[in-house]
């Protein structure tokens, strides 16, 4: 039976990842905080750690008791916060001392995944795609600061890394572009700025499933582009929300200066409210990019993969997901 260690297991990718693994019938340790919340880690056959990133060598001495595990997911990452210098304390920090955990302690596993992101390669220009290997060029801290995790990770030539760079993700339990489903389902689907926009999405359960395959057949020292493979532009949300409700919805453009404005007032209220909200003017170069269209070629021949849903597929389930639960 294959040990694995998942870290931010307490998410929303985190937990498939969690649910994965059990149903391969492997040991699954997942990694949480005292103050992350379970209501997606029911099962009991799930052995819970719990890891301070912060303290050195309080993480040194747990992963000690713990033995070594065959994989490692690190998966736990910073998405939204309100200074640089977080997103780098809470991606590239945690993740070097995490890994340099792993290797002072002579715990390397035979394949340590780090999820990254499409961001910290960050967009390109209409008409083009995003291919692999293509020079980096975040455009936001958070895609800065996944970069950098990365970039330390390449420096260790004796360590079997590889890490995943997914777009978009959403599904079942997802909080963020829950809300645009949420409105698309009352009937109005909003589009960022004037011009048309390449845009690429996975769902949760296809990511997860390659992420296993990464891990599998992942080459090491590799960075994989991750999406479904499809071409999608900003009116696909809308549309697949309506193949699955069969409910008629508006498009409604805004202009980015508009959006800027909402984006510093929602800033505002989250200050006040001690949170960071979900559209932030931070994050709007990445919400307003042109293209985040991929070449999936390499990705899916390296792992072996296949897509099985697409937005309007993984859409329908979501939704249901969302009914069934009293979320819409
Ligand atoms: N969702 C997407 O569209 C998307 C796209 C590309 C990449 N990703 C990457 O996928 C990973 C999971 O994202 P998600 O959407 O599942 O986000 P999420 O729901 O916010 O989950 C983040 C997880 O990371 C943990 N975490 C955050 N900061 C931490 C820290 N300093 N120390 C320890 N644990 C920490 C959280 O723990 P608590 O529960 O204790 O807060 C939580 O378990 C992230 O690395 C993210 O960058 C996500």
């Amino acid at each position: 039976m294959k040990k694995i260690l998942i870290t931010g297991a307490s998410g929303f990718i985190g937990g498939f990842l969690v649910d994965e693994g059990l149903s391969r019938g492997w040991e699954v340790t997942a990694a949480v905080r005292p103050s992350s919340d379970r209501t997606w880690l029911q099962d009991p056959r799930i052995r819970f750690l719990t890891l301070n990133f912060q303290d050195e060598s309080d993480l040194k001495q747990k992963l000690k008791d713990e033995g070594r595990f065959d994989y490692v997911i690190h998966n736990a990452g910073t998405t939204k916060a309100h200074l640089r210098g977080d997103y780098f304390a809470g991606n590239y920090e945690v993740t070097k001392r995490f890994v340099d955990a792993i290797r002072s302690n002579e715990q390397t596993p035979d394949q340590f995944l780090y999820v990254s992101s499409l961001a910290a390669v960050g967009p390109v220009k209409a008409g083009e795609q995003i291919e692999p290997g293509l020079t980096p060029n975040p455009v936001t801290f958070y895609g800065e600061s996944k970069l950098a995790s990365e970039q330390y990770l390449a420096t260790l030539t004796d360590f079997p890394w590889s890490a995943v760079q997914p777009t978009a993700v959403f599904g079942p339990r997802e909080k963020e572009m829950y809300l645009a489903i949420k409105l698309a389902c009352r009937g109005w689907a909003f589009l960022l700025g004037a011009k048309p926009q390449e845009l690429s999405f996975i769902y949760v359960k296809d990511l997860v499933r390659l992420i296993y395959a990464a891990l599998e057949h992942g080459h090491s020292g590799k960075k994989y582009l991750v999406t479904d493979g499809k071409k999608y532009n900003g009116e696909d949300v809308g549309k697949a929300v309506e193949a699955a409700t069969g409910r008629r919805t508006t498009q409604i453009k805004i202009p980015l200066p508009l959006v800027r404005f909402v984006a510093a007032v929602a800033e505002i209220v989250g200050a006040l409210r001690g949170k960071m909200p979900l559209l932030n003017r931070e994050k709007l170069p990445e919400l307003a990019a042109e293209s985040w269209r991929c070449n999936m070629t390499e990705t899916f021949e390296d792992l072996q993969f296949q897509p099985r849903f697409d937005l309007y597929s993984g859409m329908r389930e979501t939704i249901q997901w969302y009914k069934n639960n009293d979320w819409l």
